[in-house]
């Protein structure tokens, strides 16, 4: 019996950290995936094989190990016989959903070698489940978009609110890795405490960010990206408010619009992981790119809805 499945990496467009709170938020998936396969084998084994920003595996482990039982148990398939190896061309880094990508791509992988037919949104649950080894309270964002691709508007809720938002057509983004390996629960419970003892200060906060997701939804629908990339520039503005992000993310955020890009922000959890640039058309996307690498940081050139 063997079995195979996929998850898509992803980036957060406006407003992570604030859809913890039911604050709306919008993440795109992106062109890479990861890609799970499933063996026989005589016990329980992951073989980790994606490429990886240096160190991250290694500071994920005891989390990944987590994450795994979750997903099993959550799969009700009661096995310890399997090996699971993780491959696909999403660079293990944080930032970019390689947390859910990977959960999306074993529920999968598992459904597919016990015959078990989940549907989407039984994977979805699953991944669900296998994030919290990873993120502690997760918003369950990352897995939606790992698990159903495209653009999403995602609100948090008793039921959650999913829905597909179209783009007119696909635009240029470049993904700039800070190369820090980031604790997505560290930093959302560091915003918990500094929103208990301040709460005045983030309510405001919380309101702008709000106001800011349904703004972008109308500028992603109305395809003006001028205005999309201004709303992104306020998003990582709130984001530095709110103190998830650092001197490296500002200084690739600040090198992005230098370079002409219409907007940029740090993308999932901050602290270091990665940032996005909006950069329509590939000789902005390259130009913006280049700069990154000429100071020496990995960049991904991809595309989103
Ligand atoms: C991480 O990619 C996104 C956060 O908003 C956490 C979450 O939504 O679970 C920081």
């Amino acid at each position: 019996m063997t079995g195979k499945g996929i998850g898509f990496g992803k980036v957060i467009l406006f407003n992570e950290h604030f859809v913890v709170y039911g604050i709306p938020a919008i993440a795109s998936a992106i062109g890479m995936k990861t890609v799970a396969s499933i063996e026989q084998a005589e016990k329980l084994t992951m073989v980790d094989n994606r490429k990886e920003t240096p160190g991250y595996k290694k500071e994920k482990l005891e989390q990944q190990k987590d994450s795994l039982k979750r997903i099993i148990d959550a799969a009700g398939v009661d096995t310890k016989n399997i090996k699971i190896l993780l491959e696909g061309d999403l660079v293990a880094s944080s930032g970019i959903g390689a947390s859910a990508a990977s959960c999306v791509a074993i529920a999968r992988a598992l459904s597919d070698c016990f015959n078990l037919g989940f549907s989407d949104e039984k994977i979805n649950g699953i991944a669900y489940e296998g994030e919290k080894g990873y993120h502690g309270t997760p918003s369950g964002i990352d897995n939606t978009v790992a698990t159903y691709g495209g653009l999403v508007w995602f609100k948090k809720d008793k039921t959650n609110i999913i829905e597909r938002l179209k783009l007119q057509k696909p635009v240029e983004i470049v993904i700039g890795n800070t190369g820090i390996v980031a604790d997505t629960s560290r930093v959302v419970a560091g915003v918990r405490e500094r929103k208990n003892k301040n709460p005045e200060k983030y309510n405001k906060i919380f309101n702008e960010a709000e106001k800011l997701a349904y703004d972008a939804r109308k500028a992603l629908g109305a395809f003006d990206l001028k205005t999309v990339g201004t709303l992104m520039n306020e998003n990582h503005r709130l984001l530095q408010e709110i103190g998830v992000s650092c001197k490296e993310l500002d200084f690739l955020v600040n090198l992005a619009r230098d370079n002409g890009a219409y907007g940029a922000k740090l993308t999932g959890g901050g602290a270091g992981g990665n940032m996005i640039a909006l950069t329509p058309r590939k000789e902005l996307q390259e130009g913006v790119a280049s700069a990154m690498e000429k100071e020496g940081f990995k960049v991904i050139r991809t595309t989103i809805g």
